[in-house]
């Protein structure tokens, strides 16, 4: 459990740098990143190299026994490189070219950022690859941050007809595979695809489909040259990324696979202010100074699965961020409680963004650990707070009562389904990432553990897996089911969609129906507002919402006797039925509603679920190793439901909002 922070010694005076390398180390800090954006001061020019700042910085924080986590400088490509090369500046969909004056201004498909990438981040490497304060490399900054997965240069598209071609290899196949009988869509050549954009209305499904899985491919490509560059210089060092929270626009699971460690940015409460989509204006009030309770957990277990089982936190929020529409204070204590959150749901480091606020640019409105005056600010002192309790759990842990273990249940996450529901939502809030938190927040308002698991990975040793609304099933993961026997529950959607984004044959839930003998003869979505009674019997009644899928059961199907029925919508048609281990819920429900529907499946995989009313509303629990952690994000106080034999280490059994409690489970408790 590593404590570190982002610093910027180009942004500083080079004679505070020593004051601030005590000061890191004085408040327990044992890590810094530093030099994701450096790069116009490190090649002042082409192919002339300024290492002599980056040296003295690297040592000043070795003298302090700090460690350096270095980042490619990548994300912010110098003024002289896009002078020189204009095909590195990307084009909007506005058809705009984004120019130079802030950052992330580059397309990845440019073979000028990558010869210059090659450049820099290879100098780079050779010069600090075995250097010994050096711990770990981040590739660039933030992949597709500020809307950049996507660009429409002249080159991407050419590299996107060059990816159709190796992917189709004829264009008969392609319009084959797209579906250009539509509306006499039938391309005439490869040279002939334009991006999917600019129509006068939707382009092709498929067409924006591909587009995006190109798109995607294209992120994973730019990392790989780099983590390449680096592992040849730097043997033995763990390359990782920072990825964002509330981002599908590639497919992480694809680019994680180059990589040791996911690393995220974990920004709760801007995070909170910008989910507009799925959350309701009173829920951000609620969680507005707090972070909602579910957000920012279910991307340290996603970023845990994305990593292999090794997940950062590389810049957590310590105060007030910038770019939110309003951007709030903490609650006292939450720099703590997210800390805590993040090391109880596996986390290696935590990272706090920035060291120190800086009163220029465009993020002076950005809060660090220190104030621009130099003074400890809140989030600082919440920092020292942590290190102290840190060592505190380390006199009774060690590393292997503190090892993450395989959670009982496994939350799949599919990017490809992810933009086949935002191409095609067919109810405006059922694109993104609403519906699968849902399924998330029930589960640990339930006190169960989760990972959150990649389609293609394996399923031993889950009691439990849940789909929630996976458009497309890969084959992967259907033989995985297969050979599981673990109960799965499906949320509505799911099994809905081939690769290519069409409806399946036979009707959805596609390959489900191996297992459940029915058919989805038609969805309906619903504006917010209108509901549907649902009575689900002895499991309680309420109100379906957004979406529901029309299901018939197949009467020539033998199975059909042994499905059950469990809910039903008040026109009849079913809401939840099973069969055997699987569950099908067939649209979105109350919270309520899920809750209990949840609770029968995990206590039919043999899981001990809590009574929903068990954990006060904010308060969740998460175990790592031998302890139990509990985080409250209030709003009143809430007791914690400790087991009998639990030995507290930290915070008591009743919790105040923005409380941590950590006690040690004697074994079987
Ligand atoms: C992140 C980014 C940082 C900084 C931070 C501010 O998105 O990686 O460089 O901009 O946000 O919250």
């Amino acid at each position: 459990m590593r404590l570190g922070v982002c610093y910027y010694p180009e942004q500083w005076p080079k004679s505070r740098w020593r004051e601030d390398a005590r000061a890191m180390r004085a408040l327990g800090l044992d890590t810094v990143r530093i030099a994701e954006f450096a790069w116009s001061r490190m090649e002042p020019a082409p192919g002339e190299f300024d290492w002599a700042w980056l040296d003295e910085a690297i040592e000043v924080l070795a003298a302090e026994g700090l460690s350096v986590v270095l980042g490619t400088p990548t994300a912010a490509p110098p003024q002289w490189l896009v002078d020189a090369h204009p095909d590195v500046l990307p084009i909007g969909a506005d058809g705009r070219v984004k120019p130079f004056g802030a950052r992330r201004h580059y397309c990845f498909s440019s073979p000028s950022l990558a010869e210059a990438t090659r450049r820099i981040v290879t100098a780079m490497a050779q010069r600090y690859g075995g250097h010994p304060a050096v711990v770990a490399w981040q590739t660039d900054n933030e992949y597709g941050c500020h809307d950049t997965t996507l660009s429409y240069t002249p080159t991407a598209l050419a590299a996107f007809q060059r990816w159709l071609r190796a992917r189709y290899e004829t264009v008969e196949r392609m319009n084959e595979a797209w579906g250009t009988a539509f509306w006499g869509l039938q391309f005439l050549s490869f040279a002939h695809v334009g991006f999917p954009i600019g129509q006068p209305t939707a382009a092709l499904p498929a067409h924006a489909l591909d587009f995006r899985r190109f798109a995607s491919d294209e992120v994973v490509r730019f990392n790989r040259l780099q983590v390449e560059l680096i592992r040849a210089h730097a043997p033995g060092r763990p390359v990782l990324h920072n990825f964002m929270g509330l981002f599908a626009e590639f497919d992480h699971h694809d680019c994680a696979v180059d990589l040791d460690i996911a690393a995220w940015d974990s920004y709760p409460l801007g995070h909170v202010d910008t989910a507009a989509s799925f959350l309701s204006e009173p829920e951000r009030q609620l969680w507005g100074r707090t972070g909602h309770p579910d957000m920012t957990a279910f991307h340290h277990d996603l970023y845990r699965g994305v990593g292999h089982g090794r997940m950062w936190v590389m810049e957590q929020q310590a105060g007030p961020v910038n770019w939110a529409d309003w951007n709030a204070l903490p609650l006292p204590g939450m720099v703590r409680a997210w800390t805590w959150e993040a090391f109880a749901h596996g986390a290696e480091l935590v990272s706090y963004f920035r060291w120190r606020q800086l009163p220029f640019g465009q993020e002076q409105m950005h809060s660090g650990l220190n104030r621009p005056d130099g003074a400890l600010d809140d989030g600082g002192l919440e920092a020292a707070q942590v290190r102290a309790e840190i060592d505190l759990l380390l006199e009774r842990a060690n590393a292997e009562s503190l090892t993450t273990r395989q959670a009982p249940v496994a939350l799949v996450v599919d990017y490809p389904s992810l933009w086949m529901a935002q191409i095609q939502p067919q109810g405006k809030d059922m694109a993104g990432f609403g519906p699968m938190l849902a399924y998330y927040g029930a589960l640990r308002r339930l006190g169960l553990d989760v990972d959150v698991i990649a389609p293609d990975a394996p399923l031993d040793g889950y009691a439990m897996v849940v789909l929630p609304g996976t458009l497309h099933l890969r084959e992967a993961l259907v033989e995985r089911l297969r050979a599981s026997t673990a109960i799965v529950v499906a949320g509505p959607r799911t099994g809905s969609k081939t690769e290519r984004l069409s409806i399946t044959e036979p009707l959805p839930p596609g390959p489900l129906r191996e297992w459940l003998p029915v058919r989805v003869r038609a969805v309906e979505s619903m504006r917010p507002g209108r509901t549907v009674a649902i009575d689900a019997g002895v499991h309680g009644q309420g109100q379906g919402m957004q979406w529901r899928d029309l299901i018939e059961l197949d009467p020539e199907a033998d199975a059909v006797k042994e499905t059950l029925v469990l809910a039903r919508y008040e026109d009849g048609a079913p809401a939840w039925l099973t069969r055997g281990r699987f569950h099908l819920h067939a649209g979105i429900v109350d919270e309520a509603l899920l809750l209990r529907w949840i609770g029968v499946a995990a206590r039919d995989a043999g899981l001990t679920p809590l009574d929903p009313q068990a954990l006060a509303p904010g308060l969740r629990l998460r175990r790592r190793g031998e302890f139990l952690f509990a985080i409250h994000r209030g709003p009143a106080p809430a007791v914690v439901p400790v087991p009998d034999q639990a030995i507290p280490l930290l915070g008591s059994a009743t919790l105040a909002p923005g409380a941590v409690g950590i006690w040690h489970l004697k074994s079987g408790s």
